[in-house]
């Protein structure tokens, strides 16, 4: 087998997988970035993790706005990934890294914000079930565009008028 070989199969096998596993690539509506930013309570050395972070636009421009927070992406495709490690050595910004790994596997425990853009049946039916288990108290969630089904957190939906897609943070209910 050639080289050449070897990395088309990768490639292939990033993309198909990716694809399966939660949602295709498709970024985040860079007129939305302002719209997330006003959402964001970021305190120092907190973490925010984008969960599925495509090229990264939203991991850095969260790491740009907070400067003294912890930025984090995940991402499972090899080409997003190598491209938004580039993107991220490229823009100097210094307080962010970009995971090669299954979202799915990760310890969300260990962030105090999250960030994810995925299809509604996959954020409710694979990412529910993780973060009810793992999600840490007064942490939260944004999901962009998509409602995730769920019967154990807080739910808050954010469009104005002139917006055409919904916001949804999910965050713990206060323990009785
Ligand atoms: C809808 S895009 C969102 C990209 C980015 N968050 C944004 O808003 O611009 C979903 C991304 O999730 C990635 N992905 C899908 N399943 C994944 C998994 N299990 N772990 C990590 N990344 C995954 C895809 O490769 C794709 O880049």
């Amino acid at each position: 087998m050639t080289i050449l070989q070897i990395i088309f199969i990768i490639i292939f096998w990033g993309l198909i997988c990716s694809f399966i596993s939660l949602a295709p690539w498709v970024p985040t509506k860079k007129s939305d970035l302002e719209r997330i930013h006003k959402l964001l309570h970021l305190q120092k050395w907190q973490k925010f993790l984008e969960i599925w972070c495509g090229t990264a636009q939203v991991s850095l421009y969260v790491a740009n706005k907070f400067p003294e927070a912890e930025v984090i992406g995940i991402e499972l495709s090899p080409i997003l990934y190598v491209f938004s490690k580039i993107r991220v050595f490229f823009s100097g910004q210094k307080n962010i890294s970009i995971i090669f790994w299954n979202a799915l596997h990760l310890d969300f425990s260990k962030y105090d914000v999250l960030y994810v853009f995925g299809l509604p049946e996959t954020i409710s039916q694979k990412l529910f079930p993780k973060l009810e288990h793992w999600l840490k108290e007064k942490a939260y969630l944004l999901s962009y565009c998509f409602q995730m089904k769920n019967n154990a957190f807080i739910e808050e939906k954010f469009k104005e008028k002139a917006e055409w897609n919904s916001i949804y943070k999910y965050s713990q209910k206060a323990k009785s």
